[in-house]
């Protein structure tokens, strides 16, 4: 988790023609592999659309990438970046920071103000990545968006994901710094998950998920079923409760060996 600022070398650029964007075909395999990659030639068409495509570049190798496509929200229109990746040897040194600025300042060039993407909410890192350092809030979770036998990354728990939006002429919601409250999901010592029977009331709300799930579905992957079960079910009804996920205290600010999701209720005072 060492965050060396070796993206000071990276150059992004904004993809157009097919030769560009041939490499993020690959790009695509090398992270999630086969399964639903998105060809060049569709990319093509959706850039001179109006969509967002940038390449993060060590000298002439692409090491990451970003794909977005215009979106229609709330009368509003929008950026759905569908995926930002970055090759696993470049991780952890702000690659993709650098990738979702760019991102940022040419949606607001084209007069967009909203960002939307999903990610695995039991994702740790993405957590940290797009709640602590981009500032994006949280209310529609979707049980099995890509469907319940799609394997990405984790196995056997389905593809429940976070609709996360990012809101580029806001600030990000501040936070107390410590909720000393109980969360509606916990870490038990053992890794496995428990949940609280509070009610879903207060102006915060805690769910907590494991420092990294990928480790501990190698080593328990036993554990990884109830904790996308527990999850969900805390999710699904807190923001039925009318609860915003706004933030995300990872392992390290904690000094915890779970992270934990910070969920807000504007309407409660
Ligand atoms: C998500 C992704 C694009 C982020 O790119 P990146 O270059 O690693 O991002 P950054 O380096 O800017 O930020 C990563 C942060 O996560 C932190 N981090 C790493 N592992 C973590 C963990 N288990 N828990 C919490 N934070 C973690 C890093 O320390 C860093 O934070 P810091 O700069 O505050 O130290 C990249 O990790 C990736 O390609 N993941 C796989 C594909 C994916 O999930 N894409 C997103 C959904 S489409």
């Amino acid at each position: 988790m060492q965050s060396v600022d070796k993206a000071s070398s990276i150059k992004i650029h904004e993809l157009h023609e097919l030769a560009q964007l041939k490499p993020v075909e690959g790009l695509q395999r090398e992270v999630w592999g086969d399964i639903g990659v998105i060809p060049a030639m569709e990319m093509v068409a959706v850039a001179a659309a109006g969509g967002c495509i940038l390449g993060a570049f060590d000298n002439h190798e692409m090491v990451g990438f970003s794909y977005g496509f215009p979106g229609f929200e709330h009368g509003e229109v929008s950026l759905h970046s569908h995926m930002t990746a970055v090759v696993e040897k470049y991780r952890d040194s702000s690659v993709g920071h650098k990738l979702k600025l760019v991102q940022k300042a040419r949606t607001l060039a084209r007069g967009i103000h909203r960002i939307t993407w999903t990610f695995d909410p039991l994702q740790s890192r993405n957590a940290h990545f797009n709640f602590h350092k981009l500032g994006v809030i949280c209310d529609r979770y979707f049980v099995n968006f890509y469907g319940e036998d799609t394997v990405l990354f984790l196995e056997g728990v389905g593809t429940d994901r976070f609709w996360v939006t990012w809101r580029l002429d806001e600030n990000p919601a501040v936070i107390p710094a410590k909720l000393d409250i109980e969360p509606l999901v916990a870490m038990k010592d053992s890794g496995e998950p428990v949940r609280s029977n509070k009610p879903f009331s207060g102006l915060y709300q805690l769910i907590e998920i494991p420092a990294d799930v990928n480790e501990l579905q190698k080593h328990h992957p036993d554990f990884i079923r109830p904790w996308r079960e527990a999850t969900r079910w805390a999710f699904v009804e807190a923001l039925k409760a009318g609860y915003v996920v706004v933030g995300f205290q990872g392992p390290r600010e904690r000094g915890h060996h779970a992270g934990a999701y910070v969920l807000h209720s504007p309407n409660t005072r």
